[in-house]
């Protein structure tokens, strides 16, 4: 069925405002290459060398990643488990800590890469599609394997963006002329429909979700933004934009454009006070809603929110034992936390949140941190969603591990000495068990076993090697 988007929304309820960023120097040279990656470190070229340098921490040194040659223009910056993957016209490279490895995943592409993207997973946990756009074919990328989706499309000027549906979060192609999104139904299966509208984009985008709320799609029509929201209405947000800045890991968006620029946050057009952003500098948008900028001899972030890092478990993990979440933040706000919207308590030097999952118990919590500042920046808001387990039993949690990744070797007829095949056998070298999975020794020859299935081992301990 084909979405026809013919309401006009009215743009006078929009809540207006205005911030006053926090400027930055960040590096002290100009870069043409500005790709702020998902942990918040930044790649910069430098004397044709791509060095990644963490702007967040002046004690971090820059580390030479690759030559920037090798690896031409960046198109997609990517997490996947514990790495991040940096799809370029040049191929296909990981990013695990320090170390910047070319991976073969390029090879199932029939030419270059012309734009890349991931999609965010429809529970807001874990990862979701990844889609990888060549001037003749897109695929989508399920197990680092990439199956083509037929378009008999010219793509090669295609944008890729990430767009709400229903369903979950959706899929813009842009072509010359129109917008296709293509999606995935309930059960599965890949859909494409053409986007209803009157006149083509000239550009497009898509913000993450907020918090609470779903991801946006951003179309440029006629030289005025407009956006389409989960209510699948057409929005016209009344700003006359140059340049759109988008990133499916950020809800902020930025429109530069000739009455100064103007930034998309907490659900309303902001006017932006002080910022300097020179037309034609090149620009990335981060994770975190700031701009870097590259102008003259300087590398700057324009950050409307201060720095806040909460650490601890990060996002979507499981909860097994008590878990503390250290908040370090820039200057002397105001904190406030919750636990499933209810206050809890904030304890000081070091400053942070402790959770005892025994306490909160068994089932899905959400944390929030929100970190309010007077100088005209944003509030910020931290958000973990985890899940506490304490009840894992051997049938029904330890030994699907067992017979997926160990039961070849450690049963009655494996080559390892080791048994592992009954529940007893775990319990009685069980500090051994756990440290050879984290450490990944443990599925030899295989893939390290998912930080979740690590935590649902231990849970298994918390609970009393429940049978
Ligand atoms: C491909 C074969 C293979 C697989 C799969 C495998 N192991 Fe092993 N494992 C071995 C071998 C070989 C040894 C060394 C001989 C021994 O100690 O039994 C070993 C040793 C161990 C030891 C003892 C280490 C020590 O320091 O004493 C533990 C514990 C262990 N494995 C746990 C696991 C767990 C848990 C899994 C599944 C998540 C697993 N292994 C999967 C082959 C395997």
């Amino acid at each position: 069925m084909l979405a026809i988007v013919a309401l006009l929304g009215a743009c006078g309820s929009v809540e207006t405002g205005s911030v006053r960023p926090a400027e930055a120097e960040v590096f002290a040279a100009a870069s043409s290459t500005l790709v702020p990656l998902p942990d918040g470190r930044l790649v910069l070229e430098m004397d044709a060398r791509l060095i990644a340098i963490a702007p967040g921490d002046p004690t971090s040194e820059p580390i030479v990643i690759g030559p920037a040659t090798d690896v031409g223009e960046v198109h997609a910056v990517v997490p996947t488990q514990g790495a991040v993957l940096v799809l370029a016209s040049g191929g296909t490279f990981l990013l695990r800590g320090e170390a910047w490895v070319p991976t073969d995943l390029g090879m199932a592409f029939d030419g270059p890469i012309v734009d890349a993207v991931r999609l965010p997973s429809p529970t807001g946990i874990g990862l979701g599609d990844l889609w990888v756009a060549t001037a003749t074919s897109l695929y989508r990328i399920v197990d680092d394997e990439a199956q083509e989706l037929a378009l008999d499309e010219d793509l090669s000027d295609v944008e890729l963006a990430i767009a709400p549906r229903p369903e979950g979060p959706a899929l813009w192609v842009k072509l010359p002329d129109r917008v296709l999104e293509v999606w995935r139904d309930r059960s599965g299966v890949v859909r494409t429909a053409r986007l209803g509208l009157e006149t083509a984009p000239s550009a497009i985008g898509g913000s993450a979700a907020p918090t609470g709320g779903s991801t946006t799609g951003w179309l440029v029509i006629d030289g005025g933004l407009f956006s389409i929201g989960a209510d699948r209405v057409l929005v016209d947000r009344g700003v006359r934009v140059d340049r759109l800045l988008t990133s499916p890991l950020a809800d902020e968006v930025w429109a530069l454009g000739p009455d100064g620029p103007r930034l998309f946050a907490d659900g309303a057009r902001l006017e932006v006070e002080g910022a300097a952003l020179p037309d034609d500098a090149p620009v990335a948008l981060a994770a975190d809603g700031s701009l870097f900028v590259s102008d003259g001899a300087a590398v700057r972030r324009v950050s409307p929110r201060r720095q806040v890092t909460v650490g601890g478990a990060p996002d979507g993990s499981l909860l097994v034992r008590p878990q503390v979440f250290p908040v370090a933040a820039e200057g002397s706000p105001l904190i406030e936390a919750q636990i499933d919207g209810a206050a809890v308590e904030l304890l000081t030097e070091p400053l942070r949140v402790e959770l005892d999952p025994a306490e909160l118990g068994e089932g899905s919590h959400t944390l929030e941190i929100r970190v309010t500042y007077d100088d005209g920046t944003l509030p910020v808001l931290e958000r973990r969603t985890f899940e506490v387990v304490t009840n894992a039993t051997w049938a029904d949690d330890i030994q699907p591990i067992y017979d997926t990744y160990c039961g070849q070797c450690h049963g009655p007829e494996g080559p390892a000495n080791t048994r592992l095949d009954a529940p007893g056998d775990w319990q009685e070298i069980f500090e051994v068990v756990v440290a050879n999975v984290e450490d990944g020794r443990m599925p030899l020859n295989n893939d390290p076993l998912t930080q979740r299935e690590i935590a649902i081992i231990q849970a298994w301990e918390v609970g009393g090697f429940a049978q």
